[in-house]
């Protein structure tokens, strides 16, 4: 079957970048001779059959923008049977030959449940987690990385200022990777991670350590993804009276998710995109697109989701190691 006509959509938690791979969709599409249509909304709106026609034109302007043209969203009757198969009905309603979708595990678990019904699908990794396995980088990390890192920055100058110590609170619902790199290059004193989870106690300590070696400051980066509250740490650390420094809480939350994407993942997303479509071209399906070394290459969905990709053991070693 020669494929004609294709759609890309963009679903779960936006990352910066998604623009930039939806243009290179649409504008490797035009240089194939295919019609790229967008859905909007991601399986919401494949579902409702929200999509449309992306032009060279429309895609124009998006490749510094942060969040995602065709929106983003959740939706829980695509994870049903019934909804995966309004949503293969759907796409054949519309004579969409196959489908390209961006996003993180759970939008990537969605792509697979078409592909097993038999629909052509590639999966793009974007999420700020970079959870998705057999990627060196998801989509938008590197962007997030870098917000992290100026709000750490900032933050350090006003609690050295006043010998504080700081709990930052970073995104990371499953996966650790955002806090650990932040914390080696943000200078952070300790960092606990879901795969890795420190005790309140060893933080405490932690920072009692720094305190009593004359720093002037301290921070501590922990995980969304981790146990305990970062409220509730704070309120545990306040108790202690070793740990010396006053203590505040700082909660980055979305700001994490924002801005324009870096140059990293601007070549990382086009690169992605170009990828995807051509894959898709070549008859590949099930197989999300990564980037291998310096390779851009494909893994079968299947693979990519089977566990959270691991942190490596060299990055636990500079984390404690160059926080000394
Ligand atoms: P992300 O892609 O950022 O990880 P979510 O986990 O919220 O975000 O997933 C996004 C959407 O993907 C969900 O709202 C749902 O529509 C779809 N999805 C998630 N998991 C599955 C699944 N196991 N089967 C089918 N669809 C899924
Ligand atoms: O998966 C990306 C992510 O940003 C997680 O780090 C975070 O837990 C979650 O999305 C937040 O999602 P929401 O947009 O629903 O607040």
């Amino acid at each position: 079957m020669t494929i004609k006509r294709i759609a890309v959509m963009t679903s779960g938690g936006d990352s910066p970048g998604m623009n930039a791979a939806i243009r290179a969709v649409v504008r490797t599409g035009l240089e194939h001779n295919i019609e790229v249509f967008g859905i909007r909304q991601g399986y919401a709106g494949l579902l409702s059959g929200d999509l449309n026609r992306l032009t060279s034109f429309e895609v124009s302007g998006i490749l510094q923008r942060g969040g995602t043209i065709l929106q983003t969203a959740r939706n829980d009757e695509f994870k049903t049977p019934a909804g995966q198969k309004k949503g293969l009905r759907r796409l054949n309603e519309q004579g969409i030959q196959g489908l390209i979708v961006i996003g993180g595990d759970g939008s990537l678990r969605g792509a697979e449940t078409l592909h097993k019904q038999g629909f052509p699908v590639i999966g793009v990794p974007a999420s700020i987690d970079n959870d998705l396995d057999g990627t060196n980088m998801s989509i938008g990390v590197d962007t997030a990385l870098n917000t992290i890192l100026d709000s750490l920055d900032r933050i350090r100058d006003t609690a050295s200022s006043h010998t504080r110590a700081f709990i930052i609170e970073v995104m990371g619902r499953n996966c650790g990777y955002l806090a650990i790199i932040a914390s080696i290059l943000g200078g952070a004193e300790v960092v606990s991670v879901p795969e890795r989870e420190l005790s309140m106690e060893d933080i405490a300590a932690a920072l009692a350590d720094a305190y009593v070696r004359g720093k002037s400051h301290a921070v501590a980066v922990i995980a969304e993804g981790v146990t305990y509250k970062s409220m509730d740490l704070v309120e545990y650390l306040k108790k202690k009276s070793e740990v010396g420094f006053d203590i505040r809480l700082s909660i980055l939350g979305h700001v994490q998710r924002g801005g324009s994407p870096s140059a990293f993942d601007r070549l990382l997303a086009t690169r992605m995109g170009v990828k995807a479509l051509e894959v898709l071209l070549e008859g590949q399906s099930g197989v999300m697109v990564a980037l291998d070394g310096r390779d851009m290459t494909t893994i079968p969905l299947e693979k990519a989701l089977a566990r959270v990709r691991p942190i490596g053991q060299s990055y636990y070693d500079l984390a404690r190691i160059l926080s000394r």
